[in-house]
Parts: C-alpha cells; structure tokens; sequence
C-alpha cells in the first residue's frame, strides 16, 4: 500500500554518507527528510554565540527554552534563521558534539524528532534514530564506511569550500568524534537489532541510494 505512513531512520558515524543519500532518498520517495545532526548543530552554534557556560544548568535550560529548530524546503532554521552554512564549522561541529552529549539538549530535540515524524512518513538521519527517537521505524539502515575513506570525503568537501585543513587533521577530528558519539552515556551511536548495515566504503552515492529504495520498495 503506497499510501501507508512509514518512516526510515539512517544511522551511522560521521562522514559515512548520511545526509547525502538520506537527501537523495527522500527525494525519490517525495517524502521529507529530517537531518538530526543539523539540530544538533543549530543548539551547539547557538550555545557557542550566547557563550553558556555548559554547567550552569538553568542558563541551559533557559536557553533551551527560547530555542527554535525547524527545518523549511531543506533549510535549517534557528530561531527562524537560515543557519545552513553557520553550522558546519569546525567550531560549531565540535560544539555540536559537546551538546548532544548533554541530558537537556537531547530531551529537547528527540521530542522534537518524534513529533516531527508522527504525522508524516520521513527520513531521518543521525545516531540514535533506530535505537532510540524511532524504534518502530518500518526501516532502519546503519550506514558505515572506513574512516579512511570517510575523512577523505569530508577532506575533499573542506577543500572545495575552500576551508584549511590537512587529511590528517581530518581523519584525527572524525576519530575523536566516533569515540565521542560511541562511548558517550546517552543514547550512544549503536546499530539497533533490527537495523540493515550498509558497508559504503568503495561505493558511490547512486549505489547506496539504490540499495536503500531497493529494501524499502521490497518491504512495503
Ligand atoms: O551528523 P552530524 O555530524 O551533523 O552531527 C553533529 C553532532 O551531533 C555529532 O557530534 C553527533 C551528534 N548527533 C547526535 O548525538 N545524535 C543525533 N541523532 C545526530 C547527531
């Protein structure tokens, strides 16, 4: 049934392809995609601008509370602000991390997520999405490649925008960021049971896609 509610949720470490093929398989199936790193992102840009001090617990709260996230043809919003490119700086990536690593930050946003994909099928992208803001996603994908390649890819996308940077700083940052996003306490990067893993070190963006809207066309 085409017209059924259903909802893909795609996890994985940072650099695996995420956002690019969750974009493109969205875009196939004419259903919206909600990237979870960038709300991440938009609370550790803000936090970074209002300089919280990240143990002053009602100074986080307070801010929490003034804070809006949305997402509008593709774009992120803060606080009704179009912050696409603000948030991926290394800074704001660093402070990203340092976030959603914190009990409010999440409470706030996977309440967010869950709403957001209640109504509407979607695809949702980020780490906890199978295991945590989506159990009962219909599909789940674990998405990983080397972390060679993945800090090539993201080497190259540096390059192109012309940001400086080395391989090696690089590959060093999404190190560091996996074993943040792994070995923190909270909802930690995990592939959930039930989820399909896609190894996409040596593939490109079409073949992942392809696999993705392969699995969700045969289950539905
Ligand atoms: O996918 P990304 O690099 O844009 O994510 C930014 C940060 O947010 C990253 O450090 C991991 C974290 N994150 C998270 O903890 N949970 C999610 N569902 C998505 C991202």
């Amino acid at each position: 049934n085409t017209n059924e509610k259903f909802n893909i949720a795609i996890d994985g470490p940072s650099g695996a392809g995420k956002s690019t093929i969750a974009k493109e398989v969205a875009k196939i199936l004419s259903i919206d995609y909600i990237d979870t790193g960038a709300m991440y992102r938009a609370i550790g840009y803000k936090l970074g601008q209002n300089q919280v001090d990240l143990t002053d617990k009602n100074a986080l709260r307070q801010l929490l509370e003034e804070t809006e996230v949305d997402f509008e043809k593709g774009d992120t919003l803060l606080d009704g602000e179009v912050v696409n490119d603000k948030i991926r700086t290394p800074e704001a990536s660093k402070m990203a991390s340092v976030c959603s690593a914190l009990p409010e930050v999440r409470t706030k946003l996977v309440a967010l997520q869950r709403k957001m994909a209640q109504k509407k099928s979607v695809v949702m992208d980020g780490r906890d999405i199978g295991t945590n803001v989506l159990p009962e996603a219909e599909f789940k994908i674990f998405l990983t490649a080397s972390s060679e390649e993945r800090a090539e890819r993201r080497f190259k996308e540096l390059q192109e925008k012309g940001q400086q940077s080395t391989f090696q700083q690089v590959l060093e940052d999404i190190e560091q960021r996996d074993y943040h996003d792994t070995t923190r306490k909270l909802n930690p990067l995990r592939k959930a049971k039930d989820a399909v893993e896609l190894d996409t070190t040596g593939m490109s963006i079409s073949e992942v896609t392809r696999k993705i809207i392969d699995l969700v066309r045969c289950g539905r």
